[in-house]
């Protein structure tokens, strides 16, 4: 029977991420730069990816604690391990690895969605995260961490955006199937599923006024996301706290999807 006195003084709060290593990837701009701030400030060691070292360097520049930089593409499987043997060459492995490079190249209607299309969202946002996934709990311990950045999208689709709402719906399933497997290695699996946050992926919608106004009318608390909104759930996901959650999808949107 659960009783108080069996929580331990010591038991950690939301966030308790000090000296947990991290591998951020989509880390050169936008929600990846926010929550390489977050983690660091929080005490992690951040390891960024992205396929622009420049841009990497940039935010490397501010940070207040360790870090180290991967520039590549999460398309590429030997791309992928290579981080993860560098990671234990380096820091002596990887606690948490957050899959959070995404694409969203076009908004058009299916017929216009061409083959190639399709497969490069797919590719950078479903099997680029099942590439970075793979590689990270090759080399993960118990109490690994791996963390999905989906889209509330992939629950909700808009117009024009099939091939994305798919890979994000993609996401989930694989989620819960590496959930199921990954479990007796005591590793958890999760989704964090942003509302509209105005990174420069989504600066198009957000400098349009009719379609800003939409995603505001459609969000019940009548507001974008904030910096501040978003990384609270990826802390506590790769905290000692979020032990027994796994397989879920943590939605961040205002109650976008209420309404
Ligand atoms: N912004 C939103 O409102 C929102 C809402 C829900 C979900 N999301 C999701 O949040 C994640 C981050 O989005 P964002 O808005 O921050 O987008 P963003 O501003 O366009 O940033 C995307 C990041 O991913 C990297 N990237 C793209 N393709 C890559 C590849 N093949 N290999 C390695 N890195 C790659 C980019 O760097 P390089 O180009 O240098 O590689 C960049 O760092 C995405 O998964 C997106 O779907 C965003």
């Amino acid at each position: 029977m659960i009783n108080q006195i069996e929580i331990p003084e010591s038991f950690p709060g939301p966030g308790a991420v000090s000296g947990k290593r991290v591998v951020i990837t989509g880390a050169s701009r936008g929600l990846g730069t926010l929550l390489v701030h977050a983690f660091s400030q929080a005490g992690a060691a951040v390891a960024l990816v992205a396929r622009t070292e420049r841009d990497l360097k940039a935010v490397t520049e501010t940070l207040p604690g360790p870090s180290l930089i991967f520039s590549g593409d999460v398309t590429d499987e030997d791309f992928n391990e290579a981080v993860a043997d560098e990671l234990v060459a380096e820091w002596g492995g990887v606690d948490t690895w957050i899959c959070n490079a995404g694409i969203s190249p076009i908004v058009a209607s299916p017929l216009k969605t061409n083959a190639s299309v399709w497969r490069q969202v797919l590719e950078v946002n479903l099997t680029g995260a099942f590439l970075g996934a793979r590689a990270a709990s090759r080399v993960m311990g118990k109490g690994g961490r791996l963390i999905f950045t989906g889209s509330v999208l992939g629950e909700r689709p808009r117009k024009g955006l099939t091939a994305y709402s798919a890979s994000k719906a993609g996401l989930v399933g694989m989620a819960k199937g590496l959930a199921l497997d990954l479990a007796p290695a005591g590793i958890t699996v999760n989704v964090v599923a942003p509302g509209w946050f105005d990174s420069p992926m989504a600066e198009g919608w957000k400098n349009n006024p009719d379609l800003s106004a939409a995603i505001i009318d459609h969000t019940a608390q009548r507001r974008w996301g904030a910096p501040s909104d978003l990384a609270g759930a990826y802390l506590f996901l790769a905290s000692d706290a979020s032990a027994f959650v796994t397989g879920t999808v943590f939605t961040v949107d205002g109650g976008y999807l209420l309404l």
